[in-house]
């Protein structure tokens, strides 16, 4: 029987038991409420890569890429509020996919992609190797104000990811994700529920710790945003957790509300995603562990439901 993370098999949480965060010094990353940032740009409808076109067009600037990118997310913010105000559809937009011509993950592949082609193993050894260059990425400014590179860790083959939103003080100074207090809470709700942290992989949206643990900005994501494909293109998870409001605009809907996206499984680009609250925001608001609970049962239901792997692909 699975023990659940508030006592008994498939319990709910009793309220109150945790004390709040952010009290005193930085808040966790993934603390601030959705709204302290705007979405990305809503995208023409049935475009696969809204950003696309405005981000071929800068290839070749003297520019740095992230700076481009946030010149191109800002002209195509100011569109599509132009479009909105004309009553134009809000498609949810798909999250921005060129890699820049700048962007350190093409000294790795030149394509700005793993190559195609590679079995379970390989895959993981080029994960490995995008690790590697990840991190020496300076690509944008955040590098330059934390101690390192938080790449994500866990089993490369996982057919669960989770992503949070960026790592803080703790994740930083040990390099690893989620091992401050929001970490310990997320590896309860995963033992609760029958996952154990090495059976999963754990990233973020942004491998760098954003000063103060504020939310990174969408340049910041879409600068990160070709580091975060690669790794979901190697490990090629089934399931997919988006950990709080930054992950779901990242992996989502640029324009999510994770108070109205959690719970609810999303299919893109072929992975299944599964939005909820991050870790932190029930540390803050134990209220809202029922539902995380119940999001982390649906996961388990559907883990369970997964067909077997085919054999050439699950043995390495
Ligand atoms: N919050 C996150 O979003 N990521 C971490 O790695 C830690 C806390």
């Amino acid at each position: 029987m699975q023990t659940s993370l508030f006592g008994g098999a498939d319990e709910p949480p009793p309220p109150g038991d945790a004390a709040p965060v952010g009290a005193a010094g930085s808040p966790e990353p993934g603390e601030e409420a959705a709204a302290a940032e705007p979405g990305w740009p809503p995208a023409p409808a049935g475009a696969e890569t809204p950003l696309q076109p405005s981000l071929l067009d800068l290839a070749g600037s003297e520019e740095p890429g992230w700076r481009r990118l946030a010149r191109a997310l800002g002209r195509q913010r100011a569109g599509a509020a132009a479009g909105a105000a004309a009553g134009a559809a809000a498609a949810p937009a798909a999250p921005p996919s060129a890699v820049p011509a700048d962007h350190p993950l093409r000294r790795l592949w030149p394509s700005g992609r793993p190559p195609e082609g590679l079995g379970a193993r390989q895959r993981a050894q080029a994960l490995e190797a995008l690790r590697g260059a990840a991190l020496g990425c300076t690509y944008c400014p955040l590098r330059a104000g934390c101690r390192g590179v938080v790449f994500g860790e866990g089993d490369p083959a996982a057919r669960l990811v989770l992503v949070g939103e960026g790592p803080g003080a703790t994740e930083d100074e040990l390099g690893r994700p989620f091992v401050g207090r929001a970490g310990e809470l997320l590896d309860r709700i995963l033992e609760a529920a029958g996952f154990p942290r090495p059976s999963v992989f754990i990233t973020n949206v942004v491998m760098c710790r954003p000063p103060g643990n504020r939310t990174p900005s969408e340049a910041e994501m879409a600068a990160c945003r070709p580091w975060l494909e690669a790794k979901l293109e190697l490990i090629r998870p089934d399931l997919v957790v988006a950990l709080g409001s930054t992950a779901a605009r990242a992996l989502v809907d640029p324009a999510a509300r994770i108070t109205r996206l959690r719970g609810q499984w999303v299919e893109r680009r072929g992975r299944r995603i599964l939005p909820t609250y991050h870790p932190a925001a029930l540390l803050r608001d134990p209220s809202k562990k029922r539902e995380v609970w119940s999001d982390f049962q649906a996961v388990r239901d559907a883990y369970r439901a997964l067909p077997p792997r085919p054999l050439r692909e699950a043995g390495a």
